[in-house]
């Protein structure tokens, strides 16, 4: 839609709905004008003084104004505000945009039993009614309709509900008169019998469409669709706890740590949790307990023992962590688990995630706890834009949850949510979305965005390091070794392994060197393991020696029997491929075929 005469002005002042003041041009110099203002809604934010405006030259002889004001400069965006302008934007689009199919027949303002709406439309079989609303307030990339209570506007939706009923098909279309927003929602602190009727009425099939506009300062003209949200981003959190809650009651699953979850459960399971799957953690929480009963056995036990109870979750570090941490809590907090957050972020090993896990599901503090399900579940319910790599994306969260976490159930609320993300808003995938207790409020959801979120960046790639693994092995005995105490699988025991590909030649040499005579080499399969930041390239070889060479090997090697190794030694699963030749268990592996006791 085009004006004809438009210049441009200065918005002075509104005197009323109607009539506002605006400085214009002249030849003569400038002047104030009184203007007809063309929408009665409030444009409180926009018509503000010293504002640029435009004004049409009136084409109605018997207005005592001479210009309409009919758009608003925002920042470096112009707003139209005109409210005759989106009906005869959207009669446009019908015609062009073949969105109805071949449109035989338009009839703007059409009574309809009581009712008038905004067109009538018939395409092929189809009989339309669609009812157009100006949408011109924008708040935090939101456009809200309305900008001022209107029981009209619910009268109407209410009226597209019925001819529904009567086999029509009714539209409500938001036009909204400017470019730069992400969704469309109703503006339900304004009027929140707008907002409740629109959700109600779509759920039974009144179609809601939402466009932005392109806004010259002679025209306009509809643009692109924009997604239609039930609810503003702020406004949506206020709403999610209830459905959450409800859902982990009837869905939740049960877990060792969730039967009694006393302090010292709940953090270890938190930690081991940080590993791996539950169900994989399930049996290693159970070992642990029984072998370390408390946080004063946990301070106390051997690194070994520890290290063997912790053997193919990986991270080995985060169990040296637990034990100096217990020994914190033995010295410094007589032998009990502080409550709060933040004595909990001085414990090893302790960040902000299990801090707010402890916190809330042990001590019932309302405190948030966000992991990657967090952050994922979140980032698609609210299709947040923010890196989740990024610290201050995790801070951010953590600060809009504190606002609505339910005090009466923060561990619940926490644990929900964890539980969504890790069986229904699922990562890799495609999540249950059927089954969410938010598919109603979720945005990604409504806009079938779900695989563009959580954003995040990559991560710097892995570097790949190649390793020659040797299994020397004499009659019933194999040759490990203690790793370093620092860094990578720190302490751990492994089979003799050295930097690079080697030849068989060089193979030989180094047993040599080593003291070891070998009798023969034989090619193992490769292997590669995945860490963190790196990738072990393994290439392996089975280096069969007399039986004597326990004697005369290096004091380096402990030449040990597989069963030995299985209980005593702690084997990181990245020799998974190796141990498995020797069938000595590690890891995962080992509680399987465990005998029943
Ligand atoms: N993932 C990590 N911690 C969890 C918990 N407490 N409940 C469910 N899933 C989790």
């Amino acid at each position: 839609m085009k004006y004809e005469k438009i210049i441009p002005g200065i918005f002075v002042e509104r005197n009323n709905r109607f009539i506002a003041r605006a400085e214009i041009e002249t030849p003569n110099g400038k002047r104030c004008e009184t203007v007809h203002v063309k929408n009665t809604g409030r444009l409180g934010e926009l018509l503000v003084p010293g504002a640029a405006v435009y004004l049409e030259e009136s084409s109605n002889p018997a207005r005592k104004t001479a210009y309409d004001l009919v758009a608003v400069k925002k920042e470096d965006q112009i707003v139209n505000i005109d409210s005759s302008a989106p009906n005869k934007a959207v009669h446009e689009w019908i015609v062009k945009s073949g969105y109805f199919g071949n449109v035989t027949k338009i009839k703007p303002e059409t009574t309809y039993k009581d009712s008038r709406f905004d067109f009538y439309v018939e395409a092929g079989n189809r009989k339309i009614f669609v009812e157009v609303k100006g949408v011109t307030l924008e708040h935090q990339r939101a456009a809200l309709f309305p900008d001022a209570p209107s029981e009209r506007a619910v009268r109407h939706l209410e009226e597209l509900a019925k001819a529904l009923e009567e086999g029509y098909e009714s539209y409500c279309i938001f036009v909204i008169q400017m470019k730069g927003v992400d969704y469309f929602a109703p503006n339900r602190r304004m009027h929140t019998d707008f907002a409740d009727t629109l959700e109600k009425v779509c759920k039974k099939g009144v179609r809601p469409l939402a466009f932005d506009c392109l806004v010259w300062e002679n025209g306009m003209q509809i643009d692109r669709p924009v997604p239609v949200q039930f609810y503003e981003k702020q406004e949506l959190l206020k709403h999610i706890a209830p459905p959450l809650l409800q859902w982990y009651d009837e869905n939740k699953r049960t877990l060792p740590w969730r039967e009694n979850p006393i302090p010292y459960y709940v953090w270890l399971s938190e930690i081991m949790l940080q590993q791996t799957r539950v169900e994989a953690v399930k049996p290693y929480f159970e070992r642990f307990v029984q072998n370390i009963p408390d946080i004063a056995a946990l301070a106390e036990v051997k690194e070994d023992v520890l290290l063997k109870l912790w053997e193919g979750l990986g991270y080995y570090n985060r169990a040296r962590n637990l034990k100096y941490a217990a020994q914190q809590i033995m010295t410094e907090f007589e032998g009990s688990m502080p409550s709060e957050y933040d004595k909990l972020l001085t414990l090893k090993g302790i960040g902000s995630y299990t801090a707010g896990a402890v916190a809330s599901i042990a001590f019932r503090q309302p405190v948030p706890a966000v992991d990657g399900n967090v952050l994922r579940v979140m980032a698609r319910l609210t299709e947040d834009d923010g890196d989740i790599m990024q610290p201050s994306v995790k801070k951010e969260l953590e600060k809009t949850l504190l606002d609505i976490i339910p005090t009466d159930r923060p561990g619940d609320f926490n644990q929900a949510l964890m539980e969504l993300g890790a069986t229904v808003c699922i990562p890799n995938g495609t999540p249950l979305c059927a089954q969410c207790p938010w598919n109603t409020l979720c945005m990604a959801y409504r806009n079938r965005s779900w695989a563009d979120y959580p954003k995040k960046s990559a991560k710097k790639p892995r570097t790949v390091e190649k390793k020659t693994i040797l299994v020397i092995q004499d009659d019933d005995r194999v040759a490990i070794r203690k790793r370093p105490d620092k860094g990578l699988l720190a302490g751990m025991y492994e089979f003799p392994s050295v930097d690079g590909h080697l030849t068989l030649q060089e193979i030989h040499e180094y047993i040599r060197k080593k003291g070891i005579p070998a009798v023969r080499i034989l090619s193992l399969p490769d292997s590669r393991h995945i860490f963190t930041h790196k990738e072990w390239d393994m290439k392996g070889y089975l280096v069969l020696t007399d039986a004597l060479a326990p004697l005369y090997g290096e004091k380096e090697f402990l030449f040990v029997s597989p069963g030995e190794t299985e209980k005593s030694y702690p084997i990181p699963s990245a020799f998974a491929a190796y141990s498995a030749y020797l069938h000595i268990r590690t890891g995962n592996e080992a509680f399987r075929n465990e005998p029943e006791t």
